[in-house]
């Protein structure tokens, strides 16, 4: 096959792994990164407790590997994430005055946002804002600001990086449900009050046979609202170890889920949340599963990588 990358380009989208950059290192990681992929996602180099540890304190080490990575092979930069309840430090959690959190907020996205202005090509301003049920998620953000402060990072991202593209980002949102109903909703209100915001992310973490039958049209209808939709974080786990059927359904799922992208005009394209069985953030969380990507643990490609290059 040629690269996942050639083939994207052919279609106008664009094919994305998630990188720590301690794995380059790695030669079978470096490799397929090289040559697969035009757009970069830091899996966790640009959330708030790598780049902000202690208030006003930023560190930047894994994050410029991270943009200088995706530079070097000529990929997009997708920064992740500016603000999110999850890998969110201490200080930042406690703090109960409204003045003092949005300042807080403020100075982050200024901060992180602005010195990969014109590096990162899209940015995920807020990163997981809904429960299930489609109520807001009771964040720091949520209880102390309110509702508001999903437009005021949108607005104060735009600021800080006037040419990225801002998104939201969710988990659970694939299909049409409550959930993405009420992201599809509040993304409407934002366009009808003016509030900056481009793009909303899928983050499609699966379970292999499950790839929820209303994703396309779902993504269509976002995309008729006038924003770009991508499917930000894609892995298909399942219970490990894997069976050659397992896998073969998996290799199933990662076609339908490519093509449901390139079967909408504004999908801008697929990222997978890492490359290889071997580093996936599966087995630490989902105790049992595991086999989620399109790489084994060896660097060989799965059936998964055949079925999204035929797809392509
Ligand atoms: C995960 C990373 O993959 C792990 O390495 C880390 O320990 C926890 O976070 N939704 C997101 C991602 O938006 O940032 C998460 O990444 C996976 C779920």
């Amino acid at each position: 096959y040629e690269p996942w990358r050639d083939a994207a380009s052919d279609h106008g989208v664009t094919m994305g792994f998630a990188l720590s950059p301690q794995h380059l290192s790695i030669d079978g990681y470096r490799q397929v990164a090289e040559r697969e992929f035009d757009l970069v996602v830091a899996e966790n180099a640009m959330k708030w407790d790598a780049t902000e540890p202690s208030r006003g304190a930023f560190s930047w080490g894994q994050a410029d590997q991270v943009a200088a990575f995706a530079e070097s092979i000529d990929a997009d930069l997708y920064g992740h994430t500016l603000v999110w309840h999850s890998q969110l430090p201490g200080w930042v959690e406690s703090i109960s005055d409204p003045v003092e959190l949005r300042t807080v907020m403020h100075d982050h996205i200024d901060a992180v946002a602005g010195r990969y202005a014109g590096q990162v090509d899209a940015w995920d301003v807020v990163n997981e804002l809904w429960e299930g049920d489609g109520s807001r998620r009771q964040s720091v953000f949520q209880r102390v600001l309110g509702d508001g402060y999903v437009a005021e990072a949108l607005t104060r991202a735009r600021q800080a990086a006037p040419d990225a593209d801002l998104c939201l980002n969710d988990y659970s949102t694939d299909a049409i449900n409550a959930k993405s109903t009420a992201m599809y909703e509040l993304v409407a209100d934002l366009i009808d009050d003016g509030v900056p915001i481009d793009c909303v992310g899928f983050q499609s973490h699966l379970i292999v046979g499950q790839v929820p039958s209303s994703f396309q049209q779902n993504l269509q209808r976002f995309a008729d609202l006038g924003v770009d939709v991508r499917i930000t974080e894609l892995d298909i786990r399942m219970n490990v170890p894997a069976s050659a059927a397992d896998l073969q359904r998996q290799a199933a799922d990662y076609r339908a889920v490519v093509e449901a992208c390139l079967a909408v005009d504004r999908c801008t394209g697929v990222t997978v949340w890492g490359i290889d069985d071997g580093h996936s953030w599966v087995p630490d969380v989902f105790s049992g599963q595991g086999a989620a990507l399109p790489w084994d643990a060896q660097y060989q490609p799965k059936p998964a990588y055949s079925a999204v290059a035929e797809a392509l």
